[in-house]
């Protein structure tokens, strides 16, 4: 028997992963990253899997927070999590950029440990606490929760796009997702737009009233939709940045890349969705021209291992290796690589230091809920210096208009955009780094938390 809490995350995954007896590690990706930090200022407990298939572990504590594993079988990982999560789910909410594989099997896997996150949720929370379910893997949570604990307090959030009826109607199982979020008091997205498609298919296929956000189901509740866009701990990288050990790394690493004029630095997992293969063409396609002269720029490329049994992730892995090989082949010297590209996961210390010495960050997403990166490229900027490329399809892009702003699916303008990051003066670039951090500064993850929790509460 567990004990109960007041307050309870419900996501896929804990903030770290098993990786042998008594050895974590952190998970990868945002939610985590936005995440910690409030269950860290918060008493509570956050209920998921632990990265590793077929173990049941007890409730442990980490890192300052109580974590209640959920497990799942080496088949439900299979299924549930690579399957209908992510090659059916992922690419569908990401603008169809990869071919969604819609099948009966993955569905019904989806919803059997859908059921166990919410059995688990229902049984480590006091009456009438706060839930908070996380993210496009337990969408069926919130109405499962609700019909065994009619008492709790229950909020959604989708870290994802919530993309267009055009495109969520492909579903065969729109329905069913539509009323597992509708078991939810509040479902918050990333974007307005995200909420306003939301509310419509509500109405479209399930036939609901609604006004303006306000959704009145069947069984006469109200169910608010409404958007937080997501952020990052401003003030933690901003002290950590400026510790001595990481602005001596940051010169450390701009040394051994030989000191060269420009370093631009892209920091993503390796998804399809984050736009590594058109950044890259468009810098080899700036060596090639001669725009950037031989020695003159190095673009890291930092891709954390991701989903890596998951067909699309295979080639996706294949062909940034290949491209990388080939620009590095054709436009490299002895001893001198245009890219360097890190197939490998970082520490924050490591992550802050390449951040504080790269000139340019290129975050060009073909499709992005948020993308925190940018943020904390921005978090990390106290010295008014570094050009933020983003992606028009990144949620980001609504928050950081002072970006050098880019369709990431047109080369040229790519190659231009980068360019002109490059040879910005630095009076341009620290007028639009105040501006950017200033607006992060205000709107960071704290915040954001507050925001979400104060409207569910009310
Ligand atoms: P996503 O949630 O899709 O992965 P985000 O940009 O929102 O994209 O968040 C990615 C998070 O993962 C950031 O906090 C970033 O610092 C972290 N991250 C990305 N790449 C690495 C890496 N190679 N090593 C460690 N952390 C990483
Ligand atoms: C994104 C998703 C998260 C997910 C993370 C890492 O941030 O929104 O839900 O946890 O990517 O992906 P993974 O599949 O490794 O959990």
């Amino acid at each position: 028997m567990t004990s109960t809490s007041s307050f309870l995350i419900v996501a896929n995954r804990l903030p770290v992963d098993r990786v042998g007896e008594d050895m974590w590690r952190r998970s990868p990706g945002g939610l985590v990253t936005a995440i910690a930090p409030v269950l860290q200022r918060r008493e509570g407990a956050w209920i998921g899997w632990h990265g590793a298939p077929d173990e049941h572990l007890d409730p442990f504590d980490h890192d300052g927070m109580h974590l209640i594993p959920v497990p799942l079988s080496r088949q439900e990982v299979e299924l549930y999590y690579e399957g209908f999560s992510n090659a059916t789910l992922w690419p569908l909410y990401h603008d169809v950029v990869a071919t969604p594989v819609y099948s009966r099997v993955l569905w019904d896997a989806y919803r059997t440990v859908n059921e166990r996150f919410a059995q688990a949720a229902a049984e480590a929370a006091e009456p009438g606490a706060v839930v908070w379910v996380q993210d496009y893997q337990l969408q069926l949570v919130p109405a499962m929760l609700r019909r065994l604990r009619p008492d709790l307090r229950i909020g959604f959030f989708l870290h994802i796009p919530f993309p267009p009826g055009e495109l969520f109607q492909q579903l065969p199982w729109r329905r069913e997702i539509l009323e597992g979020l509708l078991g939810a008091d509040l479902v918050g997205f990333q974007r307005p737009g995200g909420a306003s498609n939301f509310v419509r298919l509500c109405r479209r296929m399930l036939g609901l009233n609604h006004q303006k956000h306000e959704i009145y189901t069947e069984d006469g509740r109200v169910v608010r939709a409404g958007s937080f866009p997501i952020s990052v701990d401003f003030s933690e990288l901003d002290t950590l940045v400026r510790e001595p050990h990481i602005v001596a790394r940051a010169k450390e690493i701009r040394a051994e890349l030989g000191e060269p004029e420009y370093v631009l630095l892209g920091v993503d997992r390796l998804d399809y969705t984050k736009g590594i293969g058109q950044r890259l063409k468009a810098f080899g396609e700036l060596l090639a021209d001669r725009s950037v002269k031989p020695g003159e720029a190095v673009f890291v490329q930092i891709a954390t291992p991701s989903r890596e049994r998951v067909q699309a992730y295979v080639r996706l892995r294949d062909s940034i290796e290949l491209q990388v090989g080939r620009i590095n082949g054709e436009q490299g010297e002895i001893g001198q690589q245009p890219v360097q590209y890190l197939h490998q996961s970082y520490g924050r210390d490591e992550l802050a230091a390449l951040y504080l010495a790269a000139d340019v960050m290129v975050v060009t997403p073909l499709r992005d809920g948020m993308n925190l990166v940018a943020k904390e490229y921005i978090a990390c900027r106290h010295d008014l210096r570094g050009a933020l490329v983003l992606s028009e399809f990144a949620g980001a892009a609504d928050e950081l208009r002072q970006a050098f702003m880019v369709n990431p699916y047109d080369v040229d303008g790519l190659k231009r955009t980068m360019l002109a990051a490059m040879r910005a003066t630095p009076h341009d670039l620290s007028r639009r780094m105040r501006s950017l951090r200033r607006r992060v500064a205000t709107y960071d993850v704290d915040h954001w938390a507050r925001e979400f929790l104060t409207a569910l509460e009310a």
